[in-house]
């Protein structure tokens, strides 16, 4: 039998979820986000915003934190995060999340959301923080030595995503082990003190991989990504120099071809073709008319949002006002919250 924590039990349950949504939105509250380490890029967006603006729209009750405690997990500076915070909140804009709808804000700036990790630790064993194989492959890719906060993180994501009873995480597999952790956090503090929170549940989405332009997982530390807020001459040079191979023939083969079969499956999902139908249209024209596909498939698709953007990049103040006004009722979310938690551990004095 599986257990409730196999990939399999999750994805059944996920799979449940997701038929369940459309019927009855009102149930879930979403807790998602992102660390705020750089611009967000096609791959965020087909990966998971879309889906939180689906969500959104279908009248989930969306929340996302722009993680900016999390930065501090596996690099040592917070350079630039400011910068990195204010463009986050124009990029989720552009891509049509709404702040009258979702809540947007940031860790540091909600002290009752922090304070829950202090009760939610003494619900860990040493061995549980140990054994979270995404930890241990974020310490190895630091470079650093394990530091008490890289460890406990997944223990600060269960207080970001029950702070707000959240019952619902889109995320990627490899967040699985801390949606089990944030589980076991709430099923404990409810037998121990009483039911306060609820066991949220992955939500594992059919999204496919994005690849990046040399046909590894898109991500900003390989090179391989485009940005959303790039112009549309920026995505034309950095499309232009992927790199392809020496065959004219166009074919989608992402195992021997993985730079020409990334292109393809960008334009793909640029235009809602099929990367075959694609291939075979391009055929004899080779690499360079594969290119110019690309770019302008790209470009006709980001040109909305990038449009909302440009706009949102003159108007600082607006980006701003959405960020405090954020804060200010994930506070008094996260105050209710920790009364209630007070209350069932008995510290009301
Ligand atoms: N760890 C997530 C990432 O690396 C970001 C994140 C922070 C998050 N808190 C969360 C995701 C809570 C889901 C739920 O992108």
């Amino acid at each position: 039998m599986a257990n409730e924590g196999s990939f399999e039990a999750s994805k059944k349950r996920s799979d449940q979820i997701i038929a369940d949504l459309d019927v009855n939105p009102g149930k879930y509250t979403m807790l998602t986000g992102d660390r705020p380490t750089g611009r967000l890029h096609m791959g965020h967006y087909f990966g998971t915003i879309r889906e939180r603006v689906r969500l959104q729209e279908l009248g989930v009750n969306t929340n996302v934190i722009i993680a900016d405690y999390q930065v501090i997990t596996d690099r040592d500076t917070t350079a630039n995060i400011q910068d990195n915070v204010y463009n986050m909140v124009m990029d989720y804009l552009a891509c049509g999340i709404d702040p009258e709808k979702t809540l947007i804000f940031t860790h540091s700036a909600v002290p009752a959301l922090n304070q829950l990790m202090l009760p939610f630790l003494s619900l860990c064993t040493e061995a549980e923080l140990l054994r979270n194989p995404t930890v241990k492959a974020e310490q190895e890719a630091s470079g650093h030595q394990l530091t008490g906060l890289l460890l406990t993180y997944p223990v600060h994501q269960a207080c970001d995503i029950l702070f707000c009873k959240g019952n619902i995480v889109p995320v990627g597999k490899d967040q699985l082990p801390h949606i089990e952790q944030t589980r076991n956090i709430a099923r404990k503090f409810n037998e121990r003190y009483g039911q306060v929170f609820p066991e949220p549940e992955a939500i594992l989405q059919e999204a496919p991989e994005i690849p990046g332009l040399d046909g590894r997982k898109m991500s900003k530390s390989y090179g391989n990504a485009i940005s959303l807020c790039l112009t549309e001459k920026e995505t034309e040079k950095l499309v232009k120099k992927s790199k392809t191979d020496s065959e004219r023939f166009i074919t989608f083969d992402k195992e021997n071809r993985p730079g020409v079969s990334a292109l393809l499956t960008t334009a793909a999902l640029c235009t809602g073709r099929d990367e075959v139908e694609i291939a075979a249209e391009i055929g004899n024209d080779g690499c360079g008319a594969l290119k110019k596909y690309v770019i302008q498939s790209v470009n006709e698709y980001l040109a909305p949002i990038r449009e909302r953007r440009r706009g949102y990049e003159q108007d600082l103040d607006f980006i701003k006002d959405v960020l405090h006004e954020g804060n200010r009722r994930a506070n008094q979310i996260a105050e209710q919250t920790l009364a209630e938690v007070r209350e069932a551990m008995g510290m009301v004095y």
